[in-house]
C-alpha cells in the first residue's frame, strides 16, 4: 500500500526538510512518514510539471476566491454577524440593543428592506427546545445567504438532512396534483429518482403518488443541454423545470450558471409561469455568480458540500422567491410554521456561519486539485470529465476507470490516505437512495462529508470515479502522486514513479466497512427493501476490535 508522504504548499517549488526520523502514526505497518532530505521535493517530477503548467489556471482560481469571499464578506458585514458576548450582563445587552435599534432608527438602517433588529451579539447563541427563543442568528444567516446567491430569501437550516432532502422540500412546495415535473438536463441524480417516483418508492409518498407527472429532455450529444429540443419542450401543465448544475453520476458536462440563465429564458419564453428550479449541489462559489442572479427561482443543496465549507456539521438550504422558499420551508417543518421556528444549538449555528465564510476559499481549493486530477489522470491515459483546463462548474472531477476492480481500488486507496478512518477499507454496497451498489470513499471529519477529500462511484459502466473535492489541493496533489489503486501498481505503473511506500501484506488492523452506512458486514441478508440495516453494536465492536 501507499502513504502519502507529507504535505506543503500549493506550488510545490521549495525543497522541503523534514529532519524527524520515520515517524509511525496510527498502525506501524500501515502508515508512516518517510524521511525526506532538503534536496527531496515531496511531489513526483510529472506532478511538479502539471502544476507548472497550471499556474495559469490556479491564479485564475485565486482571483475568484478572492471575488466570492468579498462577496461573503460583504454580505457578512451588512447583516451585521456577532458573536455571543458572554461578559455583557442581560441589562447591558437591553441597553446596548435599545442604543442600537434608536441608531439603526436614525440611519434608516433597514432601507434595503432587510429588519436587522435585535442582533446584538446572539448569532451564535442557537436555540433549543420550539427555537422561538432564537436571538437573531437563523434570520442573519438566512439573510447572508441570500444576499450571497443573489436570492429574495433564502432558509439555511441544520434540519435539512442532506441536499436530497433540501431538494425534496424545494420540489414539494410548488408541485400539485397534475402539474408536470420537467428535467431539463437529462436524469436527475440518482437519489430523487423515489422522490420524483422514477423508482418505485413503495407507496412512501413519492411526486409520482400525488399525481405529479414526470418527463425528460435528454442531453445533446456532447453532454449538454439540448438547446433545440428545449426551445419546444415546456407545456402547458409543466410548473417546473428541473435544472442540475453538477454532473452527479453522469458522464456530463456541468453547466455554467450563463448556460443555465440561457435556459431560464427559453423556458420562461415558452411559460412565464414555469418555475425553474436548479439542484445546486457542487456548483456554488464555483463562478461568481449564483443562479437566482440569472433567473431561477429556487435553488437547494447541502451544507456538507460546498457552502459549508468544511466544517458544518449538517444541513442545508433553499433559496429563491420569497413565497417558494416560505413554501419549501413548510415542507420542512409544517404549514404555519414556517421559517421562524426549529432549534439548532449555539455551536452548530457558529459552524454554519463560520463554514459559509470559509466556502469560496475551500472551494477554491477543490477547483484546483480538480484540475490536478484531471491533468495527471490524462497523462496516464485516462478519461476525465471536465477536461484538463477546461474552465470549472463544479467541483467533481470525474475519472473514467474502466472496470469495477479499478474503482474499487482508486476508492480504497483515497481511504488510506485519508486523516480519518485509513484503517477501514471501503466495499461497494446498497445505499438508501441509490439503486446501483455504490462505493464511497470519505475519511472525513464530517460524516459523509464531501467538502473534504473523498471519492465515490456506482459500480455500473462506464465504472467512472467522481473525487468531489479536497479542502486542500496540495493534500490532494499528494494524494495524486500516492493513488497506487491497491493491487493494481503495476497497471497503473506509478510505484516505481513516485515516493511511495509498499505496505506488506497482511491487513492487519483493517476493516471492511460500506462507508456510507458504516456497515461493516455487506451482504444480501442485510438489505431489506434496497436499504441496508445497520447494526450498530455489530459496527461499534468491530471498529474496536480494529483498533
Ligand atoms: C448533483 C447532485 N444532486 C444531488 C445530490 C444529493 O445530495 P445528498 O447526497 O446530500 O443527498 C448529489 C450528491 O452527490 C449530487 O451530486
Amino acid at each position: 500500500m501507499a502513504v502519502l508522504c507529507c504535505a506543503t504548499s500549493a506550488y510545490p517549488t521549495h525543497t522541503l526538510r523534514v529532519t524527524s526520523a520515520k515517524v509511525s502514526v496510527c498502525s506501524s505497518s500501515r502508515v508512516s512518514v518517510p524521511q525526506l532530505h532538503h534536496s527531496d521535493s515531496p511531489f513526483v517530477p510529472e506532478v511538479n510539471k502539471a502544476v507548472d503548467s497550471l499556474s495559469k489556471e490556479f491564479r485564475e482560481v485565486d482571483n475568484l476566491v478572492a471575488r466570492n469571499t468579498a462577496r461573503v464578506l460583504r454580505a457578512f458585514q451588512r447583516v451585521k454577524v456577532g458573536s455571543h458576548c458572554p461578559t455583557y450582563s442581560e441589562f447591558e445587552i437591553l441597553f446596548l440593543s435599545v442604543q442600537w435599534y434608536t441608531i439603526s432608527l436614525l440611519n434608516m438602517g433597514n432601507q434595503n428592506g432587510l429588519s436587522y433588529g435585535n442582533d446584538i451579539d446572539k448569532h451564535f447563541g442557537g436555540s433549543t427546545g420550539y427555537g422561538h427563543e432564537e436571538a437573531g442568528g437563523r434570520e442573519a444567516l438566512d439573510q447572508a445567504f441570500a444576499e450571497i446567491v443573489g436570492a429574495e430569501s433564502a432558509i439555511v437550516r441544520s434540519q435539512f438532512f442532506s441536499g436530497t432532502h433540501a431538494i425534496t422540500c424545494a420540489l414539494f412546495a410548488f408541485l400539485r396534483p397534475g402539474d408536470e415535473l420537467l428535467a431539463i438536463a437529462g436524469a436527475p441524480y440518482d437519489t430523487l429518482e423515489e422522490v420524483i417516483g422514477k423508482r418505485d418508492s413503495g407507496g412512501l409518498g413519492s411526486l409520482k403518488d400525488f399525481g405529479v407527472e414526470y418527463r425528460e429532455v435528454p442531453l445533446a450529444e456532447d453532454g449538454g443541454l439540448d438547446w433545440d429540443a428545449l426551445k419546444t419542450s415546456i407545456r402547458p401543465h409543466t410548473k417546473c423545470a428541473l435544472i442540475q448544475r453538477s454532473c452527479g453520476y453522469s458522464w456530463r458536462r456541468s453547466l455554467s450558471v450563463a448556460e443555465i440563465g440561457r435556459a431560464i429564458n427559453i423556458i420562461k419564453m415558452q411559460n412565464p409561469g414555469c418555475m425553474v428550479m436548479v439542484d445546486n449541489c457542487y456548483g456554488e462559489f464555483v463562478e461568481d455568480i449564483e443562479p437566482p442572479m440569472v433567473g431561477a427561482d429556487l435553488i437547494a443543496g447541502s451544507l456538507i458540500k460546498n457552502p459549508g465549507g468544511t466544517i458544518a456539521p449538517c444541513g442545508g438550504y433553499v433559496a429563491g422567491r420569497k413565497r417558494w422558499v416560505e413554501a419549501a420551508a413548510a415542507r420542512l417543518s409544517a404549514p404555519g410554521l414556517g421559517v421562524d421556528c426549529g432549534s439548532t444549538s449555539g455551536d452548530i449555528m457558529r459552524t454554519l456561519f463560520q463554514g459559509l465564510f470559509l466556502s469560496p476559499q475551500m472551494v477554491g481549493e477543490a477547483i484546483k486539485g480538480s484540475f490536478l486530477i484531471a491533468e495527471v489522470m490524462t497523462a496516464k491515459g485516462y478519461k476525465v470529465q471536465p477536461l484538463c483546463r477546461i474552465k470549472r462548474h463544479d467541483t467533481v472531477q470525474a475519472v473514467q476507470l474502466g472496470n469495477r476492480e479499478l474503482l474499487l481500488s482508486f476508492c480504497e486507496a483515497v481511504q488510506r490516505s485519508s486523516p480519518v478512518s485509513s484503517f477501514i477499507r471501503p466495499v461497494a454496497g446498497a445505499t438508501a437512495g441509490y439503486a446501483s451498489e455504490v462505493i464511497f470513499a470519505d475519511g472525513t471529519f464530517i460524516d459523509g462529508s464531501t467538502s473534504e477529500l473523498s471519492c465515490d462511484g456506482p459500480l455500473r459502466e462506464p465504472f467512472s470515479v467522481f473525487c468531489q473535492r479536497d479542502s486542500s489541493s496540495t493534500a490532494q496533489l499528494c494524494r495524486v502522486v500516492f493513488l497506487p489503486f491497491a493491487g493494481h501498481e503495476n497497471d497503473i505503473g506509478w510505484s516505481t514513479l513516485y515516493h511511495i511506500q509498499e505496505h506488506k501484506g497482511g491487513e492487519e488492523g483493517c476493516l471492511d466497512m460500506n462507508i456510507r452506512t458504516r456497515n461493516p458486514v455487506v451482504s444480501s441478508k442485510n438489505q431489506a427493501n434496497g436499504r441496508l440495516k445497520t447494526d450498530p453494536p455489530l459496527m461499534l465492536s468491530s471498529l474496536v476490535q480494529a483498533s
